[in-house]
């Protein structure tokens, strides 16, 4: 035993957290190539903020996860599909289909934390503003969507 482990129960300790790290590498999803909303197909634009989508996570979490992995928001044919659609067709198909079963049943401000988490998985950059849920702000910005890289 390294003599810096005097303690036992610590080597065995920084073992298992090794070991851990090495399952979360191995486990990590290939990168995707970071997605962007474009404004009149020209500037990238930040369109949601960061504890938006944090606070997404939590809807996903109690309101989506029981159905879908992150990979339905991520996959090819999620990137495929919604490339180049405005953000506000997103939302409101979002939000007039899902949950599945019971539509619209969510508050307006939570389909769009839900987006915003969405649009944090597929690489878009987070800005100051949090996703508004007027179509006026989202029609006119588009997203961008690389096909994610084979594997996903
Ligand atoms: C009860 C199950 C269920 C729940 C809960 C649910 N979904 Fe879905 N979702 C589905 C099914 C089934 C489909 C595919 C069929 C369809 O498009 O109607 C789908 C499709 C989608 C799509 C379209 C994917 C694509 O490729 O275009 C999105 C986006 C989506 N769901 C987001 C969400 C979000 C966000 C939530 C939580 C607010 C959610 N869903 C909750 C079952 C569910």
């Amino acid at each position: 035993m390294p003599r810096l482990f005097r303690n036992p129960s610590l080597f065995l300790l920084a073992v298992v957290a090794v070991r851990v790290a090495a399952a979360a590498r191995s486990t990590a999803q290939s990168p995707l190539a970071p997605g962007r909303a474009v404004l009149n197909d020209q500037d990238t634009v930040p369109v949601y903020s960061d504890s938006q989508a944090t606070a997404g996570q939590a809807v996903w979490g109690k309101a989506c996860a029981e159905c879908h992995e992150t990979k339905d928001v991520t996959g090819a044919d999620f990137r495929t599909k919604w490339a180049g659609q405005p953000v506000f067709t997103l939302f409101e198909q979002i939000r007039t289909t899902m949950p599945d079963g019971n539509p619209g049943s969510l508050p307006k401000d939570e389909y769009a934390a839900a987006l915003a988490y969405i649009l944090k998985l597929n690489g878009l950059t987070a800005g100051a503003t949090p996703l508004a849920t007027d179509s006026v702000a989202l029609a006119g910005v588009k997203l961008v969507l690389p096909a994610a890289p084979p594997g996903l």
